[in-house]
């Protein structure tokens, strides 16, 4: 790998008259030892185009900030935002793109699995007046290559069908981290944006067509590569927010992705309190009572921690605030029982159904939980 040294500034830039026209957005976590090498990528095939490149860092403990800036120091068109007690794929490509007035922006990632090498068709597209250009890996001669195990790439698939489902368009990979976009439209759509996961492209899609029209897309087919150095971020709860994302898209954005993963928590801690219930009552039957108590803490407990770590990844708690939000959080849910049981006894009077008088009841101290928890724990 070059050092910094080694690499010599952008003498063949074209002058600069007025601001670039396209900026490619590099959101980063832990990827110090790729900075350089994808400065150096990118001025090798952005020659004879006015570009700038923009990373936009989590506060990423490696110090992938401060390589960043050595090489804002070096580079005229490089610059680096570092963000504070925040983390998120998609929040940080918004926070890139909001912060150019370049009219086209590239979104890509920073471990170099993305072939820089398409860039300046893709901006052919983009300038002929597509709206949106997609670094697909499935269209054309693209592929997922050496960059995906079996398990995702099958992950991966699914989620394709999934996704043309909401997008109203046929996409050959709306999973795509890589895409290039105009910038006015992003920033048309950018309030109604989720800031949570890793899908910006499908949601830039599906928001930008419930608005009015639909994007004209242009694919670019590219091998999507092995990761260059360091770890993949991607988690089974980067998965499940995808999931949310989803759900909460198919109900026209009605339901906000957090209720639909509080939800889906809270159907999680159903089960575990049955299962604690049950093994609590098979050895010692005489205590029910306690047993049900015993078990309603339990799965109180779960459904907190698993929310402060899924549904509000982006705002959780921490230190001392972790064993307050605890606190208020079981507070909050027995006012949520309460509701729970006066709703079903109410409506099970006017008309004796269990069923419905019971989803009604679990449907409303769902809904009051996660009003109030969102307003006093994760606020
Ligand atoms: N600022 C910031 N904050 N950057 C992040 C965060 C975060 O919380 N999480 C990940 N990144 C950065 C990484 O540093 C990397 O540059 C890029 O986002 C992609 O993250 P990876 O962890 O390498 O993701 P991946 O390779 O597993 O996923 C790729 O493929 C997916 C489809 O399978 C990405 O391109 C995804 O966008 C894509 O959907
Ligand atoms: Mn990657």
């Amino acid at each position: 790998m070059p050092s910094l040294t080694e690499i010599s500034p952008d003498q063949h830039a074209p002058p600069r008259t007025k601001g670039p026209e396209l900026a490619v957005i590099v959101p980063t976590f832990n990827e110090h030892d790729n900075v350089i090498p994808l400065v150096d990528r990118l001025q090798a095939v952005l020659g004879g185009i006015d570009w700038e490149l923009i990373f936009v860092d989590d506060n990423s403990p490696d110090g992938t900030a401060d390589a960043a800036w050595d090489l804002a120091a070096q580079y005229h068109n490089v610059r680096c935002i570092k963000r504070l007690g925040r983390r998120g794929l998609s929040s940080a490509c918004a926070e890139g793109i909001l912060s150019t007035n370049a009219p086209f922006v590239v979104v890509m990632d920073g471990d170099l699995q993305h072939d820089e090498s398409i860039l300046p068709a893709m901006l052919a597209k983009v300038r002929a007046g597509a709206d949106i250009a997609v670094g697909s890996r499935y269209g054309g001669e693209g592929s997922s290559g050496e960059g995906l195990s079996p398990i995702r790439q099958w992950g991966s698939t699914l989620a394709t069908r999934l996704a043309t489902l909401v997008a109203g368009q046929e996409l050959a990979d709306p999973m795509s981290g890589f895409f290039m976009v105009r910038r006015d439209l992003f920033v048309d759509v950018a309030p109604q944006l989720s800031a949570e996961g890793f899908k910006i492209l499908l949601d830039l899609v599906v928001t930008a067509t419930r608005k009015g029209t639909a994007p004209a897309i242009a694919q670019v087919p590219y091998v999507f590569r092995p990761r260059h150095a360091g770890e993949s971020k991607m988690s089974p709860l980067v998965v499940l927010q995808f999931l949310g994302l989803w759900l909460s898209k198919l109900s026209g954005g009605v339901l906000p992705t957090s209720f639909l993963l509080f939800a889906l928590v809270g159907f999680s801690g159903v089960a575990v309190h049955l299962t604690v219930l049950w093994l609590l009552t098979s050895v010692v039957p005489e205590t029910f009572l306690l047993a049900q108590v015993a078990a309603t803490i339990v799965a109180m407990t779960w459904n907190f921690f698993l929310n402060n770590s899924l549904t509000y990844a982006d705002r959780k708690l921490h230190g001392a605030k972790l064993w307050t939000g605890l606190l208020g959080f079981y507070v909050v849910c027995s006012m949520g029982g309460v509701a729970n049981i006066s709703i079903a006894s109410m409506i099970y009077e006017a008309r004796p159904a269990p069923l419905i008088a019971g989803l009604a009841g679990a449907l409303m101290s769902s809904v009051f939980n996660y009003a109030v928890t969102r307003i006093f724990t994760w606020k």
